[in-house]
Parts: structure tokens; C-alpha cells; sequence
């Protein structure tokens, strides 16, 4: 029998491994697998490429109209790469240049916007797991199943770092602690679409579950949404 097919969203705080469960969920359900984030930190490239000043509106609205994203499948991946004006960004947006500003950026109401418009249009086929800030709340406030996934400081600091690490050997594990917070903080206590869980999310915390345990969890939170639904 062939299931029917749902919206899953995962928001939570930064490095939490929001995108790890939401690509091993595309895989075993054979879903698309979106990252919000990739979009704003496209956008964020884009504007620290160009020098657009994006606390006047004016420009913002401006540069925007010259900004065409696309998530593109990656063959060897399995997964998209983000294209920002035809062009494979997906390793420069997780650069630390990158995660330094793409806060503030997503701040801004002009770009979420641009970006939540786009990714209503991606969940009109279901059958996606949409990963972001504001995806339970803003986007699909009608998913059938929403997670919001928080796991402790340190041990995000740590993941994160170490993911950070392989790439740069120049990172240090206080830097990458500073950003995680401020990122949090400013997610959080933004004006439009502060990070929050959805009344009707799932709290998923992993400071203490391995990856094989999250997912037959979560896999059983979806039987169970698919059933309801
Ligand atoms: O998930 P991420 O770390 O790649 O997200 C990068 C930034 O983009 C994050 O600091 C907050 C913002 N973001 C957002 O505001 N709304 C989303 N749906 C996804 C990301």
C-alpha cells in the first residue's frame, strides 16, 4: 500500500540537526527535502557580494528583484543544491561570512517574504520535509506533522564545531559558541516570525538520542500523522 503523502516541518534553534533528521526522513519516505535556511543564506551571499544595505528598504526591494533562487537535485547527493542566479552556492552559504550576518538578514520583512512566497508553492504536492525557523508557524501552519527540535548548548556548540572544523582548521570553539547564540537570540526575538514552536509541534530534544533511535521515533510520529490525516 502506498501511503499518503504529508508536509513535515522541523523548526528549532541553530545546529540542532534539524537537516539531518529532515534528509534521513526525504530518504526513507522518498520525500523532497527543502532547507528554508539555504534561501536566506543565498540571499544574505548575495547581498554581502553586491554591498546591498539591507536595513534601507528601498534597496532591499531593489536587489531582491535580481535575486532568482532554485534548488537544484544533486545527483551524487541525492539531495538539491542551492543555485543562487544559476549559479552552485551551496558550499559559500555555510561559510562563517555567511552565518555572521544571515540573521540579520532574515530579519528583514521584504526577504521573508520573497522567501516563505516560494516556499508555500514547494509544499502544494506534499510529500516534502521542509526544515527552517518559521516552517510549523508561517509556512504550512496546517502540516500534518510538525517538530520542533531543541537539543543542549554544549553539545551543539560541539557538533557544530566540529562540523566547522573539517573545513576550516582556523575556527575556534568559542567563535562558533558566540555565533550559535547571537544567531539563536536574534531568531528568537525578532519581530516578524520570531523562532517559536507551533502550538500543535512535537518537541523533539536529542542532546541524548543517537541518529538510528531519532529516526524510528520520528518515523512512528509519521505513520501516526499519516493515519490521522
Ligand atoms: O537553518 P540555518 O542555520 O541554515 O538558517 C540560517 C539562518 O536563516 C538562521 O539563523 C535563521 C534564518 N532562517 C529563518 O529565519 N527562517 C527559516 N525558515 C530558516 C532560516
Amino acid at each position: 500500500t502506498t501511503l499518503k503523502k504529508i508536509i513535515i516541518t522541523i523548526d528549532g534553534y541553530s545546529s540542532c540537526g534539524k537537516s539531518t533528521l529532515a534528509k534521513q526522513l526525504a530518504r526513507k519516505l522518498d520525500y523532497v527535502y527543502i532547507d528554508s535556511g539555504a534561501m536566506y543564506r543565498a540571499v544574505t551571499l548575495y547581498f554581502l557580494q553586491n554591498r546591498i544595505d539591507w536595513t534601507t528598504t528601498s534597496a532591499v526591494v531593489a536587489a531582491l528583484k535580481d535575486i532568482h533562487l532554485e534548488f537544484v537535485p544533486n545527483s551524487l547527493t541525492g539531495m538539491s543544491d542551492m543555485y543562487l542566479n544559476e549559479e552552485n552556492v551551496e558550499h559559500m552559504i555555510r561559510e562563517m561570512l555567511v552565518a555572521e550576518k544571515v540573521s540579520e538578514v532574515a530579519a528583514v520583512k521584504e526577504v521573508r517574504d520573497f522567501a516563505v512566497a516560494q516556499q508555500v508553492k514547494m509544499g502544494a504536492r506534499k510529500g516534502i520535509v521542509m526544515d527552517g525557523r518559521d516552517i510549523g508557524t508561517v509556512v504550512f501552519p496546517h502540516a500534518e506533522l510538525k517538530i520542533f527540535m531543541t537539543a543542549d548548548i554544549t553539545i551543539r556548540v560541539e557538533r557544530r564545531f566540529k562540523e566547522l572544523y573539517a573545513k576550516n582548521k582556523q575556527i575556534s570553539i568559542e567563535e562558533v559558541k558566540q555565533n550559535l547564540e547571537l544567531r539563536d537570540y536574534i531568531d528568537a526575538n525578532r519581530e516578524i516570525s520570531p523562532l517559536r514552536k507551533a502550538e500543535d509541534a512535537i518537541i523533539l530534544d536529542n542532546s541524548h538520542l543517537n541518529l538510528d533511535d531519532q529516526l524510528e521515533l520520528v518515523m512512528q510520529w509519521v505513520e501516526d500523522a499519516t493515519m490521522a490525516h
